[in-house]
């Protein structure tokens, strides 16, 4: 509990894919250097829970760190805790963080019932699936001077952090034309995405697109103004139907289109984990700039003579830059890469605003975080519900668009921005 260890409790809602691959392994690093005390996990039912107790890597890279299962992992497998993680919550000394990581549609009542209960929060992207839903949460975290914080790990890669400063000098001239591209494998269909990546909640422009998105506004700082998506349906090998491909494409403020192409279908035979990148044609004066970026790529590939990669492949292209846990000076391995980085810049910047304030009066410290915050939002590195809200205009946009077979989105700005079909 913040004030006596001078670290940050964490519940994690949501025991998933992400949980796994990225969160849970960054917040235990984090532990060991004394940022995070205590880490609760919730999930929908024990499964996901018991497999995250029996992650082997996890024993290897954090020998003797663990978290406290809710449900217990006593109760029966198909029994499911839909409403659990409100008492978890409820049950936190305020100051403290909470992590959001369950599927898009349910992000919205988890992350106001964190700040509810006066938690930080540091929610997976996309924040929510409304605009009006990003400004409720921006209204409550604002009178509670708690941050919430987007986890867009694709800022945090270096060649986006190189990117936006080039941009921000003017080294490229301005953005006229791009064409972004992430599929995911095709393995994800056989995952737990059948059971809620469906046709009414989510699409794969929606799921994946949106990284891209947020990224050229990162890199120029340019507002999209219109969206415009068009869905591929498939069934997954339960029968849901889902939007198994997509094709969006984004008009700027400043009249620059980006392509963008997303998918569940990378092939589990090629070399993985998937396939991404994003190429940006900017104007000059007298001639063109351009910012190239193969993310999927990047330098390294292995060829196996055991085990696979994640697909069953026996050669891939390794990412060294995304997440990794490699040997360090200390015990097991470590976290590195832009997706740690990412997860340890929002629990940071928590950590330093609950820090600095937590000795102080309660109007003092409450007067002091929305300044802190205030910061953060202004710096624009971490997404917020303040500097980012544009991510939900876009997803609105797409959602509606998508829905009605691309028919253009528009996004208004002023005083109210809000989408609008013409
Ligand atoms: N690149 C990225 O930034 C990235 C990658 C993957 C996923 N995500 C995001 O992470 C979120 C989760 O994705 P995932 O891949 O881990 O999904 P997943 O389907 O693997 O896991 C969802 C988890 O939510 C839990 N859950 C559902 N309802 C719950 C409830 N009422 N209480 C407690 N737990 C509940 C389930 O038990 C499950 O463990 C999504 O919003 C997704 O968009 C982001």
């Amino acid at each position: 509990m913040l004030g006596q260890s001078e670290s940050l409790d964490v519940t994690i809602v949501g025991g998933g894919m992400i949980t796994n691959d990225l969160l849970l392994p960054s917040l235990y690093h984090l532990q060991r250097t004394g940022i995070i005390g205590k880490i609760d996990v919730c999930a929908l039912s024990t499964p996901p829970l018991t497999a995250l107790k029996d992650n082997q890597e996890f024993h290897e890279a954090f020998p003797g760190q663990d978290f406290t299962p809710y449900p217990s992992l006593g109760e029966a497998p198909d029994e499911t805790f839909p409403e659990l993680y409100k008492e978890v919550v409820a049950a936190m000394a305020p100051g403290n963080m909470v992590v959001v990581a369950m599927p898009d549609n349910l992000h919205f009542e988890v992350v106001m019932h964190a700040l509810h209960h006066d938690q930080n929060v540091l929610c997976v992207k996309p924040l929510v699936l409304k605009y009006e839903q990003a400004v409720e949460i921006e209204k409550l975290a604002a009178e509670r001077g708690r941050l919430v914080g987007v986890e867009y790990h694709k800022r945090f890669d270096r060649r986006s952090l190189v990117a936006r400063r080039a941009y921000a000098l003017g080294q490229f001239g301005a953005f006229v034309m791009g064409e972004a591209k992430l599929i995911e494998p095709y393995y994800y269909r056989f995952s737990n995405f059948q059971n809620w990546f469906t046709c009414d909640r989510t699409d794969p422009f929606t799921y994946i697109g949106c990284h891209y998105v947020d990224l050229v506004y990162f890199i120029t700082g340019l507002k999209p103004v219109a969206v415009s998506v068009y869905g591929v349906k498939g069934r997954f090998p339960n029968g849901n139907e889902a939007y198994l491909w997509s094709h969006g494409r984004v008009t700027w403020e400043n009249g620059a289109l980006l392509s963008v192409t997303n998918g569940l279908g990378y092939p589990d035979a090629a070399a993985g984990s998937n396939d991404q990148g994003l190429v940006m044609y900017c104007e000059g004066k007298d001639q063109t700039g351009l910012i190239f970026h193969d993310d999927h790529y990047r330098g390294v590939a292995y060829s196996n003579v055991e085990g696979s990669g994640p697909g069953g492949s026996l050669y891939n292209y390794v990412s060294p830059d995304f997440f990794r846990l490699v040997p360090w000076e200390g015990p097991g391995y470590r976290p590195i890469g832009y997706g740690y980085e990412s997860v340890e810049g929002i629990t940071r910047s928590i950590h330093r605003i609950e820090n600095e304030t937590s000795g102080l009066a309660p109007e003092v410290a409450l007067a002091r975080r929305r300044q802190l915050i205030s910061e953060v939002d202004t710096k624009g590195l971490i997404a917020t519900p303040a500097n980012s809200y544009i991510n939900e205009l876009v997803v609105e946009a797409a959602r509606a668009s998508v829905l009605q077979d691309a028919t253009p989105v528009r996004i208004v700005y002023g005083d109210h921005p809000h989408t609008q079909i013409d």
